[in-house]
């Protein structure tokens, strides 16, 4: 019989037994969220819905002492999951794909590899087509055949170690067979669970009152980080290899025949995987899978494409965190039908007010979706949505679920949106529309506070402590917020005087912590005391510098000193620090503006001061030290016979040059081909090193 449903009687109207059923299902609804939340960045409920949840729970707690569980969430802080995994550093970086979407991204995607290669367009190029699974990625990595670890792709550089539970796996050999297997293989591919080893799974969890999982994505991950290898090994989970890390030696030079070599060592690859020799033949592809997609056993969320020949894909090699041999066509959104309940509004680290549409719950494509973004007013208008429409709404993969259009108007009780003129915030400081650049008003309406808005101040905060910024164990999004709200933490310089303050502050003693906890939070902090440069400029959230953009000016300038001169010249409208820096790969005048913009307010610069006096930033990577190149500035001009321009300003990066897109004092060499010109006598005039396409090819010791 279903227990009965006490979520809605108050905390000091439960009996001790309903206390007891109440707790116990708090737990595990917590621990759930929890997990959606950290593990799987995919939060069902918003946050006043959990702080609700938990503060549901530490009443009765406080009610029925006796009764606090010993898996309580008031035990735990944040996820911190009972299963601790070691970390694994991946050899090589596991990365990502590029996504298309359309046909027209499939041409620009084969156009693209033609312009790198400078491949005629008779010249054909084989392409290995492929299921695009949805599961998780994980690498395996066997020394002298045998398997030594197995891990997750955690943030691409360092996963969890999975080993233990990975060996449990049918598909994946604990040895190499065959002959003459490289010394070193590291074999990746993905993990799944087939549907219907999900919803057997699920009906068995649910009978017993464990985790129901979402979809079996989620249910894949979920069984492989499992502290217990037993528990993993009770999951039907497939593998399907499909690509790889380190390889002391290459045992094939196509993509297929590093397939036909997987099946030859005993993985299992896909076997709807097909060459395709032209567009046409990978679009037939695509539609033949997606008319398939139904009828498999396991979930698929597109196809991939894959350049096959090895040598392509070395020279075509990455863009970002992507290859340019490689791109997921990606199946259409999966769409549902619910109802507007109401309209809120979120205020983001820049500012910017979105208003986000509250659904009544609907599940689409198997995750159960609440909340949709409406994007801005105009959409609103455009959509013409109001509260209490039925609407039909999208989820295309990861991306937020969106608002298509309204479906059926309730006669009564729809009643229209009216978009706020003021922040939010305790402030309500005015709302200011941007403008485009002809002048003309813009989408975005924004909260003019900056930091003194609340909502913007912690924005900024989650977003230095994220994944790709700080990235600080046990200290998420929920840690801060908390923080923030009792005035410990304002600003990123104050995280690292925590320990310090704690004297007065007792953190140990807040509900959610204990010594443990703080202990291991204040040493998370200590070991980000050291930070690379391109993080550290990622951290601070200046608007336009992304990831790449980081990593670009971190390049460019070496060091923080340099990179931070740099910024507070540009600030004071220095010329030569504006020119110097638009010379740099990658960096134009949008950031440059932007950068410029945000030295130029005094407490911005007062912020970065007091945080760079707390940590210590390391200068940037060399990518490759040995290499003549190394921190030299290239500027190549002129036609290039051997390779295109892309291809060579990619392969100087990768030697560790830095390419320029013109001459100045910093120039190093000038690569010159036929009909080269004003660059050309710049170069003469400044002295500079000026090359042939050969002697460049000489110089770095590559094929020429
Ligand atoms: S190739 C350098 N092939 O998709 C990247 N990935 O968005 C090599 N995935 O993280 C990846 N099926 O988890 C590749 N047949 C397939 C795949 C596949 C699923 C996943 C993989 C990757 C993600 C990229």
């Amino acid at each position: 019989m279903p227990s009965k449903d006490l979520s809605h009687i108050a905390p000091e109207a439960l009996d001790e037994r309903q206390a007891k059923a109440e707790l116990k299902r708090l737990a595990a609804e917590i621990a759930a969220h929890d997990k959606r939340y950290y593990q799987e960045d995919a939060p069902t409920i918003s946050d006043a819905e959990y702080d609700a949840l938990r503060q549901r729970n530490a009443a009765i707690e406080a009610r029925y002492p006796h009764l606090v569980r010993p898996d309580s969430p008031s035990r735990r802080v944040g996820a911190a999951p009972a299963a601790k995994f070691a970390k694994v550093h991946h050899a090589v970086p596991m990365l990502s794909l590029d996504n298309a979407f359309s046909d027209a991204d499939v041409r620009d995607f084969i156009g693209r590899i033609r312009r790198f290669l400078r491949l005629p367009e008779d010249e054909e190029i084989v392409f290995s087509a492929e299921p695009k699974i949805d599961g998780l990625s994980i690498s395996l990595r066997y020394e002298v055949g045998e398997l030594v670890t197995g891990a997750t792709r955690g943030d691409g550089s360092v996963g969890e170690d999975v080993t233990a539970n990975l060996k449990t796996l049918k598909d994946i050999p604990h040895r190499i067979a065959g002959k003459g297997v490289p010394e070193i293989c590291e074999v990746r591919g993905e993990v799944y669970m087939s549907k219907q080893a999900f919803l057997a799974l699920n009906k068995r969890q649910a009978e017993t009152g464990g985790q129901v999982f979402a979809n079996p994505r989620n249910s894949a991950a979920g069984s492989l980080r499992q502290k217990d290898p037993l528990i993993t090994a009770s999951r039907p989970l497939g593998f399907f290899a499909y690509a790889w890390g380190e390889m002391s030696r290459m045992p094939a030079d196509t993509q297929s025949g590093m397939a036909h070599w997987f099946r030859s060592s005993g993985f299992k690859t896909n076997p709807l995987t097909k060459m395709c020799r032209s567009v046409d033949e990978l679009l037939e592809f695509h539609r033949k899978i997606e008319a398939e997609r139904a009828t498999l056993d396991y979930d698929i969320d597109g196809v991939v494409y894959k350049v096959d020949r090895l040598d392509w894909q070395r020279r075509l090699g990455f863009v970002s965190r992507n290859p340019r041999w490689a791109i997921a066509h990606k199946f259409p959104a999966e769409k549902a039908m619910t109802i507007v309940k109401d309209i809120e509004i979120q205020v983001g680290r820049t500012g910017a007010l979105t208003p986000v549409a509250k659904l009544e719950p609907v599940t689409v494509g198997g995750v159960v979706v609440q909340n949709a973004t409406l994007h801005n007013a105009d959409e609103i208008a455009r959509l013409g949505v109001r509260i209490g429409d039925t609407v039909r709404i999208q989820r295309a993969g990861d991306v937020i679920p969106q608002v298509l259009g309204v479906v059926e108007e309730r006669p009564r009780g729809a009643h229209a949106y009216r978009f706020p003129t003021r922040c939010p915030c305790h402030l309500h400081t005015e709302v200011v529309r941007d403008k485009t650049a002809t002048g003309e008003e813009g989408a975005v309406a924004r909260c003019s506070g900056e930091f003194a808005c609340p909502f913007q101040a912690v924005e900024h905060l989650k977003h230095f402590v994220s994944r790709r910024a700080f990235d600080i164990d046990g200290l998420g999004e929920k840690q801060i917020e908390l923080f923030y709200q009792r005035g410990w933490v304002k600003e990123p310089a104050d995280i690292f005087t925590l320990e310090a303050r704690n004297k007065h502050i007792r953190l140990q003693e807040v509900e959610g912590f204990g010594e443990v906890s703080v202990r291991n939070l204040f040493a998370a902090i200590a070991a980000r005391r050291e930070i690379p440069l391109e993080r550290f400029i990622y951290a601070l959230g200046i608007r336009h510098v992304g990831e790449t953009t980081a990593t670009a000016l971190a390049r460019g300038y070496g060091a923080w000193a340099a990179f931070h001169e740099a910024c507070r010249k540009l600030a004071k409208g220095d010329e030569e620090a504006k020119e110097e820096m638009d010379a740099l790969d990658q960096i134009g005048d949008t950031v440059i503006e932007s950068l410029r913009d945000y030295f130029s307010e005094a407490h911005n610069v007062r912020r970065i001061e007091r945080l760079a006096a707390e940590v210590r930033i390391l200068d940037a990577e060399k990518p490759a030290r040995e290499s003549p190149v190394a921190g030299k500035t290239v500027v190549f001009t002129g036609a290039l016979e051997k390779m295109t321009r892309d291809e060579a300003k990619a392969m100087a990066e990768r030697l560790g040059a830095k390419v320029a897109g013109s001459v100045s004092r910093k120039t190093d060499y000038v690569v010159a081909g036929p009909g080269a010109g004003s660059k050309l006598d710049k170069a003469r005039e400044a002295g500079v090193n000026v090359l042939t396409e050969e002697e460049w090819f000489a110089l770095v010791g590559e094929r020429g």
